[in-house]
């Protein structure tokens, strides 16, 4: 498998970072994952925004140009001849030995790899998936996409055998996001999701579904936060991420959302993304 450091390409299997980088000693840094559809990188741009406002709020240094880091993400296509797959890019503050504070005169590292990724749609996608939902423990700042991801691990891993694909979160009384995926729910025709703010990281994919494919769909969207039993009594769920794409909830908590099956409005949500990466 290969990998980028500040972009220069390297073996993963070889390639040691210094035990004093800040990412490993304190998670200070940032990341992204990309899908890559057909040999070509899906909405960078907006991945890159969100990287730069990452770096912004934890005032580490972008030493890196959109062209070069387009750049790069091509060069890893290119060497590993993966057509479908998904790019994993970390930013952290630098290596220093080991204190607190912001070190002095670093300079941030940048590491990416790329993973196969499947093309063809899974189970969960087709037939829907189970959420359960779980208290919300991770910290504040959410917006950020830090490597800080304890609170997210647990939760997945509190799902996960509770035989459910995605932890739900529920802050004070409401709905938040899933671990590594926004959640919408459909109530009378309508898509409720949580609003942007320092409790979700915004998602590339909520966006696109926000901005473009319900508007497209004539699906009305509303960004407000509702609670455990509004998203218990919804018609459909689905949740929403790069790696997942689009997955149906078909049940909460082991209680059946809607029909218990894929709803039509999830299902035209998920065909116009398939479209919109194609
Ligand atoms: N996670 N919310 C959280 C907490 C996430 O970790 C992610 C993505 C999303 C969806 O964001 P996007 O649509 O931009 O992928 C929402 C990535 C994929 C991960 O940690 O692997």
């Amino acid at each position: 498998p290969i990998g980028l450091i500040n972009g220069k390409l390297i073996d993963l299997n070889e390639t040691i970072v210094p035990m004093e980088d800040r990412g490993h000693q304190f998670g200070d840094g940032v990341y992204e994952v990309t899908r890559v559809y057909n040999g070509r990188c899906f909405a960078l741009k907006l991945h890159v925004d969100r990287l730069y406002r990452s770096l912004r709020e934890l005032t580490i240094p972008a030493v890196y140009t959109y062209d070069e880091l387009a750049e790069f993400h091509d060069l890893l296509i290119k060497e590993s001849g993966i057509a479908d797959g998904a790019i994993y890019l970390q930013i952290t503050r630098g290596f220093s030995p080991r204190a607190h504070g912001f070190p002095e005169n670093v300079v941030p590292c940048l590491t990416m790899s790329i993973r196969p990724a499947g093309a063809a749609p899974d189970k969960n996608k087709l037939e829907g998936a189970k959420g359960l939902l779980i208290p919300d423990e991770r910290w504040l700042r959410c917006d950020i996409k830090s490597l800080n991801l304890l609170g997210n691990v647990m939760g997945k891993q509190k799902a996960k055998e509770a035989g459910c694909f995605e932890g739900i979160q529920v802050r004070d009384g409401f709905v938040t996001e899933g671990t590594s995926s926004n959640f919408f729910v459909i109530k009378d025709g309508v898509a409720w999701t949580h609003p942007r703010s320092n409790l979700i990281l915004t998602g590339v994919t909520r966006t696109l579904i926000v901005e473009k494919i319900a508007p497209d769909l004539g699906v009305p969207v509303i960004e407000k936060r509702f609670d455990e039993a509004f998203a218990k009594a919804a018609t459909e769920a689905f949740i929403s991420g790069t790696n997942s794409e689009i997955v149906p909830i078909v049940a909460l908590s082991g209680q059946p959302v809607g029909t218990g099956s894929v709803g039509p409005v999830t299902r035209n949500i998920q065909q116009a993304y398939w479209a919109m990466v194609d």
